[in-house]
């Protein structure tokens, strides 16, 4: 006869409560696959009084989530609260200090502090899973440590926040300005409480750098990222992509080079038939690429309470069979520290500026493009009522450092009447 596997939950919202429902509802299912009856012993939430429309009376209560990592009738600490410091950091280390093995969501608090929460789990002899803190119920984590294992891995690429492809589908779809969609998704719910998060590709940026540790062997490095949000997206980009057969996502990059670990979140275009392109609403895409696998691609809901649910039981069951692994699939003192490497592979760019309507503006332009050895394949001016002109211009493949430095020159004439949107057309 085995022991119960005990579980205490810090965090009852969405996720939480979908974490005790699946405990609840599939019991029988559990202790057949894993062979443990998987139990809930304690919670903690910040607000004890809240109808969660589920009913908690059996199972203790903390108020402090410290206090239930310490608890010694748990066995692992599913730790759902989020935020990169403060309570979800304290109650992990106390977690593991404590002797017990950690499941968490928390892709902002291992991004920043992944190394060292690795380091003192493996000092513990325990364990850390955080499937759920990447694209939501896709097993991402698992196809790269455990059946993409024989691959060294050469990229991998995603659309990893379903709200920024949601309103990036949405606007098109809909001929809507960002401004206007970006209120929809708030009023619908999707948006972080701080929409920055979202909008600004620091969750999609946290979840890349996770990755990343993960396929290349590396300590998660956020702050190397080069990270751009979809603020300055404007349904005349998306309309213009269209035209030339692209769609814009905002699209993670990471591969481990000669120079160092490249890293990029930023809006990009890619090709409108390939499946980044065909990607819709708030749907998560992760496209790993290996030596021996070449590529594969993986496709589900990267939010909401069952698919997240569903990964973080996944983590449970696999602690429960006893399958053990380091956080970050090796050893935290086998991770590199690499130094952060801009893109150097050269690609074609689509440029949107508004130029001062005046004569020699576009010729101003096209020298300073020139001059840097950017080259323009198209050029398109848009009729308009405006003293402002709007311009786009798609560049043959250049170097971003060659085009940043055509984007810095630009910005010292006197044509500029709006800041150029730089968007990389990328090749997947
Ligand atoms: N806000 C995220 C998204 C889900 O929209 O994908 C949590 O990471």
């Amino acid at each position: 006869m085995t022991t119960p596997l005990r579980l205490g939950i810090a965090g009852l919202g969405t996720v939480g409560v979908g974490v005790v429902r699946i405990v609840r509802t599939h019991a029988a299912l559990l202790q057949a696959r894993t062979g443990r009856d998987i139990q809930i012993t304690a919670v903690s939430a910040r607000d004890q009084s809240r109808d969660r429309g589920i009913n908690l009376s059996h199972y203790a209560w903390e108020s402090d989530p410290v206090a239930l990592a310490k608890r010694d009738d748990i066995d692992i600490y599913v730790e759902l609260m989020g935020g990169a410091d403060g309570p979800a950091l304290d109650s992990v280390r106390a977690a593991l200090e404590t002797g017990k093995d950690v499941v968490t969501a928390n892709k902002a608090m291992l991004a920043m502090h992944g190394h060292e929460l690795a380091k003192l789990a493996e000092e513990k002899g325990r364990i850390i899973r955080f499937e759920a803190a990447v694209a939501g119920g896709i097993p991402v984590i698992k196809a790269l440590n455990e059946g993409l294992a024989g691959n060294e891995i050469t990229r991998v690429m995603g659309v990893m926040n379903g709200t920024c492809n949601y309103i990036l589908t949405r606007m098109e779809s809909a001929g809507l300005p960002y401004a206007t969609v970006f209120q929809e998704a708030n009023d619908l719910g999707y948006l972080e409480a701080d929409p920055t998060l979202d909008v600004g590709g620091i969750d999609a940026g946290h979840k890349l750098a996770l990755l990343s540790a993960i396929a290349f062997g590396t300590r998660p490095d956020f702050s190397g990222m080069e990270l751009e949000g979809i603020e300055r997206i404007s349904i005349d980009d998306i309309r213009q992509a269209a035209d030339m057969g692209y769609r814009i996502k905002l699209l993670g990059v990471a591969q481990r080079t000669g120079r160092g670990l490249e890293q990029r979140m930023q809006p990009c275009l890619v090709p409108m038939e390939s499946p980044l392109g065909q990607l819709e609403g708030g749907t998560n895409m992760v496209v790993i690429e290996g030596d021996a696998v070449e590529q594969i691609v993986l496709r589900g809901p990267g939010a909401g309470q069952g698919p997240t649910a569903s990964a973080v039981m996944g983590d449970v069951c696999d602690l429960a069979r006893g399958f053990r692994m380091p956080t970050f699939g090796r050893p935290a003192d086998m991770l590199d520290e690499l130094p952060a490497a801009m893109s150097s592979l050269p690609a074609p760019y689509y440029l949107r500026m508004g130029l001062i309507d005046k004569p020699g503006a576009l010729a101003k332009i096209a020298m300073i493009l020139g001059n840097s050895g950017v080259s323009i394949d198209r050029m398109r001016q848009y009729s308009h009522s405006a003293t402002s002109a709007p311009v786009l211009i798609v560049t043959h493949k250049t170097t971003r450092s060659a085009l940043d430095e055509a984007l810095a020159a630009m910005e010292s004439t006197d044509v500029i009447a709006s800041a150029p949107v730089a968007l990389r057309i990328e090749s997947v």
